[in-house]
């Protein structure tokens, strides 16, 4: 079967325009279940962990996470969504750009250990920030187009230092009657895509299907939670 969404775009300029209009069905007002779940088998015992957050938008994930002390980097091409997270969660934050990539900007929590970068992650990289400990992808791989995903991996594998757990969600459903995003990501793509250099774990699988997912024509929908881990040598 070809993939009907393999061709679809959504441009960074429809992604600022959302965030304009609050056409933001994708934010969640409480930390996620499935991160929630599956915490203890990502810190795996370990304190003060870096996570890296893809396509953060103002997840309040981010918070949970620098409230248990560990630290947050994430890239999210909203202004206005970067800002609202720090005033939603009551933080104050300072500003400056990012000598390394022309046009960004970074913003910085005074009393939380997050800071987040603000332009296309595709101009992110291990140059900037170094690499992670711990990786959330929650809205982030379902998210992209789906022609970027080998690129998107590409980058995901280069942020992960060799303790890195990756924590990835991805969503089955039938693409015929849906056209994203979110798009559906099959488990066999999150094996081609990392499983040469990773080891991949699916720690949990839920049936998701709601209301919401229903009025887009859905009639199943299946959240799945992977645990990716550098090979050892
Ligand atoms: C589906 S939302 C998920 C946000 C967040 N992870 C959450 O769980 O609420 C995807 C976010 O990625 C941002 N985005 C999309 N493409 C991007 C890109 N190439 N670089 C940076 N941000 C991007 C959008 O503005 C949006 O806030």
């Amino acid at each position: 079967m070809t993939d009907p969404q393999a061709d679809r775009v959504v441009a960074l300029e429809e992604w600022k325009e959302r965030w304009q209009e609050n056409r933001i069905g994708f934010h969640q007002l409480h930390v996620h279940e499935m991160l929630k779940n599956n915490i203890n088998n990502v810190l795996a015992g370990r304190t003060g962990v870096r996570f890296f957050f893809p396509l953060c938008g103002k997840a309040v994930d981010m918070k949970w996470l620098a409230d248990m002390g560990h630290s947050v980097v994430g890239v999210e091409i909203s202004e206005k969504g970067i800002k609202q997270f720090f005033e939603e969660n009551n933080l104050t934050y300072s500003e400056e750009p990012v000598p390394a990539i022309p046009g960004a900007k970074v913003y910085k929590s005074s009393e939380k250990n997050i800071s987040l970068y603000q332009c296309d992650l595709y101009s992110f990289s291990s140059s900037i920030e170094g690499r992670f400990g711990a990786i959330w992808d929650r809205g982030s791989l379902v998210a992209i187009n789906p022609k970027d995903r080998e690129k998107y991996a590409t980058l995901m594998m280069s942020l992960m230092d060799k303790e890195c757990r990756y924590l990835l969600l991805t969503f089955l459903y039938n693409p015929e009657l849906y056209k994203g995003p979110p798009f559906f990501v099959p488990n066999e793509q999150v094996h081609s895509l990392f499983g040469d250099s990773c080891d991949i774990e699916l720690l949990q699988s839920v049936d998701g299907l709601t209301e919401k997912h229903r009025g887009w024509g859905l009639d199943y929908l299946t959240e799945n939670a992977h645990l990716i881990r550098p090979k050892s040598n």
